[in-house]
């Protein structure tokens, strides 16, 4: 994890996972230091890190008064019992859905919640902060937001992409990596996380980026990809082509065995 700012209202608190065969995946939270704080996700829920230590770093958790799930996986809510604990008077923003799917596994103190739809505002003392909903999601509760003060786009799971090095998904900057490479990046992360984009109707996929284009933020933050600023419009050029994409097929048992085999000598080969 590493701590990295992404203009003067933006601490980005950095992470990332390695997935085999595809890269280095970046796994953010940020911490947008509005007069009224927000932080948005909350990190991986791995055991070995500590999310509120990090946080800490960043500010006094206990002066949090938003935390904005842009929606309820695993890789977004690690710190989110941690840090309400530490912040009295913090509220998540989520939706009815959000809430609904936290109460599966763990559920969400219902008078800490402040319900937010895509096309709603919240005021955060010194900005208003716009919910949408982001052309690529894989899970219906995600609302994005833009903040209009600092011009950023709060993207949650949308424009993501596995990243070559540790190094770039962990601090670096979108900018930083060839072209060609994000663009294919972000199709094979489309793919991954959105499969229903290879069977959406062009036409209408294409009616939800047009708000982003309109929105035309001069920076965007995704939980999974490092900051990217002045990208807006080639990073949407390239969302618009995902339907029609190849869905991504995962390795079959025959490869897992391959790679265990790899790793371990000595797993007994199939039978
Ligand atoms: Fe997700
Ligand atoms: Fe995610």
């Amino acid at each position: 994890m590493s701590l990295v700012k992404a203009g003067p209202d933006v601490t980005v608190i950095a992470d990332h996972l390695e997935v085999p065969g595809i890269g280095f995946l970046p796994v953010n939270a940020f911490v947008l230091h509005a007069a009224e704080p927000v932080v948005v996700d909350t990190g991986l829920s791995l055991p070995d890190r500590d999310f509120l230590a990090r946080l800490g770093e960043v500010m006094d958790p206990a002066d949090v008064r938003w935390i904005w799930l842009t929606h309820p996986d695993r890789d977004h809510t690690g710190g989110l019992f941690a840090l309400l604990a530490a912040a009295p008077r913090a509220r998540v923003v989520t939706t009815f859905l959000g809430a609904g799917i936290m109460s599966t596994e763990r559920p969400l103190p219902m008078d800490r919640v402040w319900f937010l739809n895509p096309g709603q505002s919240l005021d955060v003392g010194d900005r208003t902060l716009r919910g949408f909903r982001p052309p690529l999601f894989d899970n219906p509760a995600t609302v994005g937001f833009y903040d209009d003060r600092s011009d950023t786009c709060f993207s949650s799971d949308c424009f993501g992409g596995p990243m070559p090095s540790a190094e770039l998904a962990d601090g670096g900057e979108a900018a930083d990596v060839d072209p060609d490479r994000l663009h294919a990046a972000q199709l094979l992360w489309a793919a991954v996380d959105s499969p229903w984009v290879a069977v959406a109707d062009p036409e209408k996929y294409l009616a939800t980026v047009q708000p982003l284009r309109e929105m035309n933020a001069a920076r965007v933050l995704s939980t999974h990809l490092p900051p990217a600023t002045g990208l807006t419009g080639r990073m949407l050029d390239t969302l618009s082509t995902a339907p029609g994409l190849d869905p991504f097929i995962g390795p079959d048992q025959v490869a897992l065995e391959q790679m265990l085999a790899g790793f371990e000598p000595g797993v007994p080969e199939a039978a």
